[in-house]
């Protein structure tokens, strides 16, 4: 199978205006990846990785969304919407190209699997001229109906077309479709708007290719496959069946979570096994872990990398750039961007360290902050390996510190310290002995005054 060639039509013409947005349907994101390059990853999953890509509205930013996960697109204006049928001909260049399968899928329907696809194309392999594939949904209203007979498929039937006979029967169209690539064009090519929709319907190829005596057969997927997005509810439910297939996926690869309804994941979170993830986390894009680390709860990532062993959390969170060598602790309250943490080193409560290094096993105090912008640039500031950064340090960008440094607490760090040396950075502690009660009975009296005025 891998060496049949095999375009596939991705039709996203719609208007999407249930979506009630300014952004075309197709782009919206589930799990931080637009509905359209879910759909081209399932397709280059299955092999099909020359896409014609049919659209309307918003072409250029659908257009890159799908060429950031296939290379190989071509692009293909549906001026008119006249159907479904109508639309998979705008792609006419690119299927006349000639290729053994030709898939067809809707670019609205981001759960689709490549395994379904597979599947189609297994049948295709096997000498059918048409695959059409069907599941069951709860409830088969406004779905065209699949009418088969002795296990062939004769006919698909629109909901506005259907008999009352018709209408029960609960096989439906999923509307992904799978056609030998020689003979397509003139099947496609003899479909006619004679329907209730006045519009060319994908599915009469159905009925044109049994007239000329080809196989067309029916394959059941699940219905998640076929889950179209419409409305922004949708969307949300889409968003969650994901989520639920990644946790699953997760979990049966090594990963440990104790609660992992509360887990969300991106679409290119990384995780190896024996990471434990504790309840209520969240992963932006571009985040992988390495095997033995531990995030604790409430803690948000993206465009991260924690090494083997290390720690985040509780209430970490990582921004793109952080990269968290193997054993590195980031604990409660801290922020770490773009900054290399080396191994072993901690920085455990309530700190900001942006655009820096921390060498290895070096110690940050609480309530460091890494001063990092002046409102115009940003500067970088490093911490030697086995520095030691007293609470509530200030280090002022640009600026840094050598090995085996010790900052005293509440130091505010303009200069480089030198490796080994002890920086001090605060007014020197002054003690008046005895002055306390002074003041006590100073402002004690001072009160009582004002009680008499
Ligand atoms: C279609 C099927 C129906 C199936 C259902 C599954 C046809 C005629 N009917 O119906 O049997 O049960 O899907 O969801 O195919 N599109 C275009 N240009 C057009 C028309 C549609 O790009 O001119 C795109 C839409 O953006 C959408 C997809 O094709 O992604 C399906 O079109 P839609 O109008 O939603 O088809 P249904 O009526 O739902
Ligand atoms: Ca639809």
């Amino acid at each position: 199978m891998a060496l049949r060639s095999c375009l596939t039509v991705i039709l996203a013409a719609g208007e999407g205006t249930r979506m009630k947005s300014s952004l075309p349907k197709v782009l919206h994101p589930i799990a931080g990846l637009p509905i359209v390059a879910h759909v081209a990853r399932a397709v280059h999953g299955a092999g099909g990785s020359d896409i014609a890509l049919v659209v309307g509205r918003g072409a250029a930013n659908v257009e890159a969304a799908v060429r950031a996960v296939v290379a190989n697109v071509s692009v293909h204006q549906q001026t008119e919407r006249l159907g479904t049928g109508h639309a998979v001909l705008a792609a006419r260049d690119a299927i006349g190209a000639g290729y053994d399968d030709v898939l067809v899928v809707f670019g609205d329907t981001p759960l689709v699997e490549s395994a379904a696809l597979e599947q189609a194309r297994a049948k295709l392999a096997g000498g059918a001229d048409v695959v059409v594939m069907g599941f069951r949904p709860d409830n088969p209203h406004g779905y065209g109906r699949l009418i088969e007979q002795n296990g062939r498929l004769i006919a698909i039937r629109e909901e506005k077309d259907a008999s009352d006979a018709e209408k029960r029967i609960g096989f439906c169209n999923g509307g992904l479709m799978a056609l030998r690539g020689d003979g397509a064009l003139a099947l496609l090519g003899q479909i006619t708007n004679n329907n209730a929709k006045g519009e060319y319907y994908l599915t009469d190829v159905v009925e044109i290719a049994n007239a000329q005596g080809k196989s067309v057969v029916a394959i059941e997927i699940s219905p998640d496959n076929v889950i179209g997005i419409n409305t922004r509810a949708e969307l949300a439910e889409a968003e969650a069946i994901w989520q639920n297939r990644k946790r699953r996926a997760m979990m049966l690869a090594g990963v440990t979570m104790q609660a992992p309804e509360t887990v969300f994941f991106a679409h290119d979170t990384l995780i190896e096994a024996d990471v434990v993830l504790e309840p209520n986390i969240v992963f932006g894009p571009g985040v992988s872990i390495a095997s033995g680390a531990v995030i604790h709860a409430f803690s948000h990532l993206e465009g991260a990398k924690v090494g083997t062993n290390a720690t985040v959390g509780p209430f970490g969170r990582l921004r793109p750039g952080a990269d968290l060598a193997a054993k590195a602790k980031v604990g409660n309250f801290v922020e770490v961007k773009n900054a290399k943490i080396g191994v072993g080193a901690k920085i455990s409560h309530l700190t900001y360290i942006g655009d820096a290094t921390v060498g290895a096993e070096a110690n940050v105090g609480a309530g460091t902050i890494t001063c990092n912008y002046d409102g115009y640039n940003k500067a970088l500031t490093e911490i030697g390996a086995n520095v030691f950064v007293g609470s509530n340090s200030s280090l002022v960008a640009p600026v840094s510190i050598g090995d085996n440094a010790y900052i005293a607490s509440g130091s505010v760090i303009t200069a480089d310290v030198p490796a080994d040396s002890l920086a001090f950075g605060r007014a020197r502690q002054e003690i008046k002995e005895g002055r306390a009660v002074q003041l006590r009975a100073r402002y004690a009296a001072q009160k009582l005054a004002k009680k008499a005025d």
